[in-house]
């Protein structure tokens, strides 16, 4: 119960990874607020964390656009007080799969989300954090892709190296303020965030994560040998945003069974 009855907001907590690191905060104590933009899908999560005795709340949020993000403050402060934990989850991955092919549109649409959408949320909850003396805590999430060549994909990659820098110079402004900053970078797990790639190449859903982890393996380049699951990127997130961390800012973890795809 590291985090009994502190307020934690997680972006993107509907799916995948971010639903994972609602569920763990969850069960550790804290009120959470489900902050994702599809309705339904945040829902469920703020239902299932209900029925197994804990506290959540859905508020619907598209983290691109600022009148949003101010709206999501509100909302959560109004119910929980204010925010002790953040964690900026949310992410697409953009529907062609060739850095050559990507239209400036779709590269436009991945860097709102990914890098603007970033930093409207911690900036918003760092600035929440700062105006009620809060020595809370904030979590980024960004990818192992942001420091490999292995995929060809355009905007994703290099969105998530732009989180990555963001969550260490935004670590440095906090420091004074005792807020800490840091970034849980996932290897790969079978989220949604295949699904554009998996309609691209005619595969079955969760087939990319698994040919991703096969070719890893064949080249040497996975430790551990399989897929991740999203408890355990939730797990690191938990971590970092908890007091045992309280000696680790500016910091990125990979949470990605020794990926290794720089060449
Ligand atoms: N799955 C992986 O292999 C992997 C690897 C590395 C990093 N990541 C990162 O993990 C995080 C979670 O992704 P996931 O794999 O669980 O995929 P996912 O698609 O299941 O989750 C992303 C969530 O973000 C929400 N979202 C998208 N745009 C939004 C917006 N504008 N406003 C609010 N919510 C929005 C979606 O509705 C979804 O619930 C992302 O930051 C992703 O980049 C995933």
């Amino acid at each position: 119960m590291r985090f009994k009855e502190k307020h934690v907001i997680v972006t993107g907590g509907g799916t995948g990874i971010g639903r994972g690191i609602v569920h763990l905060f969850a069960r550790e104590g804290a009120r959470v607020v489900v902050a994702n933009r599809n309705a339904g899908n945040g829902n469920r999560v703020v239902d299932e964390v209900r029925s197994q005795g804990g506290t959540a709340l859905f508020v619907r949020t598209d983290v691109a656009d600022p009148a949003a993000i101010e709206n999501l403050i509100a909302e959560a402060t109004k119910a929980y007080g204010p925010v002790d934990v953040a964690v900026s989850n949310a992410a697409i991955s953009e529907q062609v799969s060739s850095a050559l092919e990507v239209s400036a549109e779709e590269w436009d649409r991945v860097y709102a989300i990914n890098v603007r959408g970033a930093f409207l949320f911690c900036r918003a909850c760092a600035q929440n954090m700062m105006d009620n003396g809060v020595q809370g805590s904030i979590v980024t999430i960004g990818s192992m892709v942001a420091r490999g060549g292995k995929m060809a994909v355009g905007a994703y990659p290099s969105s998530k190296a732009a989180v990555i820098q963001f969550t260490k110079n935004l670590a440095k402004c906090l420091a004074p303020m005792g807020i800490r900053v840091n970034c849980v970078s996932p290897g790969v797990v079978a989220t949604e965030i295949y699904a554009n790639v998996e309609k691209e190449m005619m595969m079955d859903p969760g087939a990319f994560a698994e040919w991703l982890v096969e070719e890893a393996v064949k080249n040497g380049q996975l430790l551990i040998g399989r897929a991740g699951e999203a408890g355990e990127i939730a797990a690191a997130v938990a971590f970092l945003a908890s007091q045992d961390a309280s000696y680790i800012t500016a910091q990125n973890l990979s949470v990605d069974g020794g990926m290794d795809w720089c060449w």
